[in-house]
């Protein structure tokens, strides 16, 4: 006897399987005879572990057009315009937002993000406003906070002394921005000390590294120098390393190892990359996405992150991470089968084992959080981004959807329309 059988669904290595939830756990998975307090039919559907977005900003979530709309399109634009935004929310006005957005990204199937808090305003009523959100959500959705020096460790009086106040009030993660520093050397010397105060702290470390279109920009050596000297591998990540793009072919040959070496993970954000970078360039203009498939070629685990929606930097999202790996498909051109098929794995799986969740993924005695998607297999859920009809958490059904089959009037044809290649 179950709480919960999720009968015949597709898993993402295309078996079908009955999988059987005792509490918040998954008991079974096979074919499962047993009765069970609910049984939801997945026959034809995909069953996926929930996904996973390891980059974002929910401080700055929904604010879009606040205080007015980003007209250049840049980062250093966005910058300036959270500066002054931040000034004037409040810790309600926040969590407000940030509830509505985890809303969204529940139904969504996104059960787990990793959100960077800004700690540059002395108030930090931002980290006051994510810890009282992450206390919010913790029945059904995992947050991890990091603690970000938006304007700079050393850029700012006190931002290297907020960041430490904000780790002490409770947030999870060790941040970082070193190609905002004043300097390269600034730059530098934030990743040793900031690597340090992850080491010393037992944390993990996420750091905004190299969000540039500058090849010269050599941040993403010194952060895999330091998480090698701290032992830090599997415990940081790299985002964006954009200036990757950018680089001359021959120093790629030597970083690619260096970073492999240190057991760093690395998280793009495809979405944000190929709108916010290039912006200096005339034609041709470069995308800006780092080195995705060459990275993992090196054994380097990479995932995408969202990073923005509705906020000072990006005008547009959904918290569908299936956008995210859609954008990512494509710039990063993975269009061979094993490689879409990696991108819908970037999202669930790897994004789980960069934040170090090792209790999610579709396995007995795995917490049980999964997904339905009006879809066949991982790939045709890329191609149509489809309905979550059901969203479990730990063992809850969290949100629910009717199939949403378009209605045809045409002669002679059928009566509804499904976009599905099967099932
Ligand atoms: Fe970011």
């Amino acid at each position: 006897m179950f709480d919960l059988i999720v009968r015949g669904g597709t898993l993402p290595d295309g078996s079908v399987a009955d999988i059987g939830i005792t509490g918040d756990r998954i008991a079974a998975i096979g074919r499962l005879e047993a009765e069970a307090g609910r049984v939801i039919d997945a026959t034809g559907d995909l069953v996926s572990p929930p996904f996973v977005d390891p980059h974002f900003h929910m401080d700055a979530v929904l604010s879009y057009g606040l205080p007015r709309v980003n007209a250049s399109g840049t980062l250093l634009e966005g910058i300036s315009l959270w500066g002054e935004l931040r000034e004037v929310a409040t810790v309600d006005e926040m969590v407000s937002r940030a509830l509505r957005y985890c809303d969204w990204a529940v139904s969504m199937g996104l059960l787990a993000i990793r959100t960077h808090v800004d700690t540059t305003p002395d108030h930090l009523r931002g980290v006051e406003a994510m810890l009282e959100l992450k206390r919010l959500v913790a029945p059904y959705l995992d947050l991890q906070l990091v603690a970000f020096p938006q304007d700079g460790l050393y850029r700012t009086a006190t931002g290297r002394e907020n960041v430490v106040r904000a780790l002490d009030m409770g947030v999870d993660v060790v941040g970082g921005i070193p190609h905002f520093e004043r300097t390269m050397e600034e730059g530098a010397e934030s990743l040793r000390d900031l690597a340090r105060m992850a080491a010393d702290r037992g944390l993990m470390w996420d750091v905004h590294c190299d969000e540039t279109d500058d090849p010269l920009s050599r941040h993403v050596e010194t952060m895999a120098r330091e998480v090698t000297r701290h032992g830090l591998g599997g415990r940081a990540a790299g985002s964006h390393l954009t200036s990757m793009h950018s680089m001359d072919n021959y120093y790629v040959s030597k970083l690619i190892p260096l970073i492999a070496e240190s057991g760093m993970t690395a998280i793009p954000n495809p979405l944000i990359n190929i709108t916010l970078q290039g912006r200096h360039d005339t034609y041709p203009k470069r995308r800006g996405l780092t080195r995705v498939k060459e990275m993992q070629a090196a054994g380097i685990t990479v995932g995408w992150g969202q990073d923005c929606v509705l906020d000072p930097w990006y005008s547009l999202g959904t918290a569908d991470m299936l956008d995210v790996a859609f954008m990512g498909l494509h710039v990063a051109q993975m269009t061979h089968p094993e490689e879409m098929a990696r991108c819908f794995r970037m999202v669930t799986e790897d994004n789980a084992r960069i934040m170090g969740l090792s209790d999610l993924g579709l396995r007995v005695g795995g917490r049980a959080s999964l997904v339905i998607l009006d879809a066949g297999d991982p790939t045709e859920a890329l191609r149509l981004r489809p309905d979550r009809l059901a969203v479990i958490s730990r063992g809850k059904v969290v949100s629910e959807k009717t199939r949403n089959d378009a209605r045809l009037a045409l002669p002679g044809r059928p009566a509804t329309v499904r976009r599905r290649r099967q099932g």
